[in-house]
């Protein structure tokens, strides 16, 4: 599992098992210190909150447990909760749920971080980075560090990842805003509802050495908007699944306007917005009956 998770660490899916959520990025999120006045460690160079963890976690499964490699199973295949659960119970796995994803009800919250703000910045500009100085990347963080105390003016430069070559201008980003409580629903293209992650929510800046603004907080390409909602599975299973409400009732978080369609034109494969009928079996007098059973029961 720290091999994984040396590369499946932060926004997406890994880190999230062990309970591990990054934190926003200004130092006024930061964990507080701790009673020995330090700011408790920090894996993978990154600030988490701690959340609850995977319930497969807690009974001391790791990746691989699932995800394996063997003579009937590739590292690529999907894995099926079923393939282990094969006995769920009547009572609480009904027909009408089929298409409904196991993590969808069972994960007990997920990562969704909202427009990923880069900027290119080519000036010596660091002191108001000041309050940003840790935002997962090491490089950046402990160049932040030494030009901050330095007297002298040193210009800004950091290595393109791709190439190895120290390039001019340091990169800083900043997420507008992160949650691990709101859930969009999304159909995946093997059918299944699934929870839609926002993915690729780029806004791009690059200011030159003299401070022209070349590019300024720039989010569309050929008048495409660069913003995706992609379905994922959580790895934050937990025995209680979501209320019946958390779905059926969430109106603000189902209204289709709310999942920008035009993101799913060609490019997105993966997933596509509820369709009307979909939305109807929401709020159907099927649905509201059965919700009344249980309430009444
Ligand atoms: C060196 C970095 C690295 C390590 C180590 C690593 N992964 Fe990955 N993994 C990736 C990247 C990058 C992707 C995304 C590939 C893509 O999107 O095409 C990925 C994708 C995946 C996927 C999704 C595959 C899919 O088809 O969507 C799974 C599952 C996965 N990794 C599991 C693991 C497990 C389990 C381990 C430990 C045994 C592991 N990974 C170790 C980098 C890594
Ligand atoms: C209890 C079983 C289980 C364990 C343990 C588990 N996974 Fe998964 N993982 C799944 C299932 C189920 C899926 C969704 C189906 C698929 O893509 O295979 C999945 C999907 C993924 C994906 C693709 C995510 C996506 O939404 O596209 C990645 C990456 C991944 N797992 C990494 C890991 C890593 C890293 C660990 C260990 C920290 C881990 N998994 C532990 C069951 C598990
Ligand atoms: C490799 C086998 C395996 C896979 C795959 C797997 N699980 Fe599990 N799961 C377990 C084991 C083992 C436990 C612990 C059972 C226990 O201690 O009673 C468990 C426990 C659970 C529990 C708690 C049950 C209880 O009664 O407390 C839930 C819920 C659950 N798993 C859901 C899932 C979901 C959802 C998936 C797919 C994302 C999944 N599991 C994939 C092996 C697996
Ligand atoms: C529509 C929501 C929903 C979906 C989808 C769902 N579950 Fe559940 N599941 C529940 C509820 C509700 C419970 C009862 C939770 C409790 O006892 O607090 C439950 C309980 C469980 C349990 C505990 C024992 C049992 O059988 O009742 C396991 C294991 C489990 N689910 C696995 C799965 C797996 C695997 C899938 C996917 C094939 C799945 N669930 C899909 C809602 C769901
Ligand atoms: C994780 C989200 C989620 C949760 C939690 C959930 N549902 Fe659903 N439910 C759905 C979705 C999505 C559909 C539509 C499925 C489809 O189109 O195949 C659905 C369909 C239904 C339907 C069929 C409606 C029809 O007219 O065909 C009923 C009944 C229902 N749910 C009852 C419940 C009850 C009762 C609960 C709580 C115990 C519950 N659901 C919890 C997502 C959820």
């Amino acid at each position: 599992m720290s091999k994984c998770l040396k590369c499946h660490n932060n926004e997406y899916i890994g880190t999230d098992y062990k309970g591990l959520f990054p934190h926003d990025y200004d130092k006024a999120y930061r964990s507080p210190i701790t009673k020995e006045g330090y700011y408790p460690p920090r894996p993978y160079g990154i600030d988490f909150h701690h959340l609850s963890s995977d319930i497969h976690f807690k009974k001391g499964m790791t990746c691989i447990d699932c995800h394996k490699n063997t003579k009937k199973q590739k590292w690529e295949d999907k894995v099926d909760c079923k393939s282990c659960h094969n006995n769920i119970s009547k009572e609480n796995h009904k027909n009408y749920h089929k298409k409904v994803d196991c993590s969808t009800c069972h994960s007990s919250w997920s990562i969704s971080s909202y427009e990923l703000n880069v900027l290119r910045d080519d000036t010596p500009n660091y002191k108001q980075w000041k309050r940003l100085k840790v935002q997962d990347d090491l490089y950046l963080e402990k160049y932040l560090k030494k030009v901050l105390k330095s007297k002298k003016t040193i210009q800004p430069e950091m290595p393109d990842n791709i190439t190895n070559k120290l390039e001019n201008g340091l990169w800083y980003s900043g997420w507008l805003f992160k949650r691990w409580e709101n859930i969009f629903l999304i159909n995946d293209e093997d059918g299944k509802i699934k929870i839609a992650k926002p993915m690729y929510q780029y806004r791009i800046s690059y200011k030159d050495k003299d401070s022209n603004m070349i590019l300024d907080d720039v989010t569309h390409i050929k008048n495409e908007k660069i913003e995706v909602f992609l379905p994922k599975t959580p790895h934050t299973i937990s025995k209680e699944a979501k209320s019946c409400e958390m779905c059926h009732e969430n109106k603000i978080m189902l209204d289709e306007k709310l999942i920008n369609k035009d993101i799913f034109k060609g490019k997105i494969k993966k997933g596509y917005p509820f369709s009307k009928e979909q939305l109807e079996k929401l709020q159907s007098p099927f649905y509201k009956k059965e919700r009344a059973k249980l309430l009444f029961q």
